[in-house]
């Protein structure tokens, strides 16, 4: 008797965990995906509204950086559109504001992806991710806005927020971000090293 309620304790509680570190730790599933489900029995207009709200963004959408576009020392993508609007701001020397979809990449375990305007003011709508890499692809290690932290313990918001404001938190070598201790030659090195081009 006394058993069968403990596991019954057990299960619950495992059961109320696991349904808040999904909420918390973002993992796979963006909590996003949730509230594009609600809205997509409305009519075929909001449905199409819902959609192009919705960028739900999975390990599988983290690619091999050689399967990027290169512009000078970092890689880019986009995950809802052409890459081209994403590529023009890249390579302007003026700045810009990143279309949503945009990947920005500079090593293969650090991801910054565009989501659309008016989704988090604080990160001017940037979502912060921090992968594991293998040859056998990606996995999300942890994502978010404001409270990503990378294995070294850096706060992506905390140094990229302090780019000028033109250059959409992006800090390269010269923007106002506080420096990374690593050079570009060893930055060269980690990217021709991504596993996940091996296959
Ligand atoms: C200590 C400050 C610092 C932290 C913490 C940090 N970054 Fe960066 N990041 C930089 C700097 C500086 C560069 C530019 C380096 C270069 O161009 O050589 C950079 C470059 C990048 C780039 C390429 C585009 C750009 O801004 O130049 C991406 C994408 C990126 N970081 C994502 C992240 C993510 C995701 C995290 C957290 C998981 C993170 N960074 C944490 C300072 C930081």
């Amino acid at each position: 008797m006394k058993k069968s309620y403990l596991t019954a304790l057990i299960i619950i509680s495992a059961y109320a965990l696991h349904g808040c570190s999904d909420r918390q730790n973002a993992t796979d599933e963006s909590p996003t995906e949730e509230m594009a489900k609600d809205v997509s029995t409305a009519d075929d207009a909001a449905s199409v509204d819902a959609r192009e709200a919705e960028l739900v963004i999975a390990a599988d959408d983290f690619k091999c950086l050689d399967k990027m576009t290169k512009v000078r020392h970092f890689f880019v993508d986009n995950l809802l559109a052409p890459v081209d609007a994403t590529l023009a701001v890249a390579q302007s020397t003026t700045g810009g504001v990143y279309p949503p979809g945009s990947v920005v990449q500079l090593v293969p375990t650090e991801v910054m992806v565009k989501h659309h305007e008016g989704w988090n003011a604080a990160t001017k709508d940037w979502e912060f991710f921090e992968l594991d890499v293998t040859n056998e692809g990606s996995s999300i290690r942890n994502r978010g806005f404001t409270d990503v932290v990378n294995r070294f313990g850096g706060n992506c918001l905390d140094c990229h927020v302090k780019a000028k404001p033109q250059f959409d938190l992006i800090c390269e070598l010269d923007h106002g971000c506080d420096p990374i201790p690593i050079s570009r030659e060893v930055i060269a090195g980690i990217q021709a090293a991504d596993p996940r081009c091996a296959t």
